[in-house]
């Protein structure tokens, strides 16, 4: 074990343990968003699915216990990253092209530790039902126990919950487009005629993601996507 924690704490070690999370956190975020998209299907079509989710006991903890996992191993390795940097550089930088390069690695950190908070928020609202219990109830009515149906359009109705979902959306897709390009480096991909091709590639697909998740608040606000009576 000790040679895996050498790994970890060496540079290349910690920007291998990045793209490997980040590539499993971004697997988890496409999977999640298909999932969603089914909202459009109507109350019985994303019952039935999250009813499938809650019904596959065991393989969902493991699932979930992987994905909180991975989560902290990710959040953990960029502040010990971003950490290394900072002391390895007492002096200013002299160039333009490094600022900027600082500029968004810190503006990594900060967007990450962003949507750390959305992610807190997002399971208080929907996983324990802190935030708004009266949508969190809503959950144990339909088939089976899981009209998330209503309680996802119970609360994106709410104006001021709509719009922190919409917003947290911009922070995601800098976030992701950042990370594909860093992910690209890392695999040694990020250079030459490939570089102008990766930047359209990493705004493209952060975009698909976060518009997802913004379509979905959206349209409820937007009465295309009925709310649960
Ligand atoms: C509009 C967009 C989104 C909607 C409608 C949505 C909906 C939901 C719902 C309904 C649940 C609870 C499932 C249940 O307990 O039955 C959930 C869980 C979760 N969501 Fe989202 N989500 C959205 C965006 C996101 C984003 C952008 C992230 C990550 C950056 C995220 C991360 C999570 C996580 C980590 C869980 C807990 C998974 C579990 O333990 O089962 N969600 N989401």
């Amino acid at each position: 074990m000790t040679w895996l924690f050498d790994f970890w704490r060496s540079s290349i070690g910690g920007k291998v343990t990045m793209a490997v999370t980040g590539l499993l956190l971004f697997g988890f975020v496409v999977a999640h968003l298909l999932g969603n998209l089914q909202l459009f299907a109507g109350p019985e079509r994303l019952n039935a699915y999250a009813k499938m989710l809650a019904d596959s006991g065991a393989l969902l903890w493991v699932a979930r216990i992987g994905l909180l996992v991975v989560f902290v191993v990710h959040v953990v390795t960029a502040i010990r990253l971003s950490r290394a940097n900072k002391s390895a550089r007492p002096v200013a930088y002299q160039h333009e092209d490094t600022v900027q390069a600082t500029f968004a690695s810190r503006s990594m950190v900060f967007s990450g530790l962003s949507l750390l908070a959305f992610v807190v928020y997002h399971l208080l609202h929907f996983t324990f039902g802190v935030t708004n219990p009266e949508h969190f109830a809503r959950k144990g009515v339909g088939a089976g126990g899981h009209d998330v149906y209503a309680m996802v359009t119970t609360s994106f109705a709410v104006p001021a919950i709509a719009i922190a979902y919409a917003a947290f959306q911009i922070v995601l897709f800098l976030h992701l487009r950042h990370g594909i390009q860093s992910l690209a480096q890392t695999l040694g991909l990020n250079h030459g005629r490939l570089t102008p091709l990766i930047g359209k590639l990493s705004v493209l697909l952060a975009a698909l993601i976060a518009g997802g998740n913004l379509l979905l608040a959206l349209s409820v606000q937007l009465g295309v996507v009925k709310v649960a009576s």
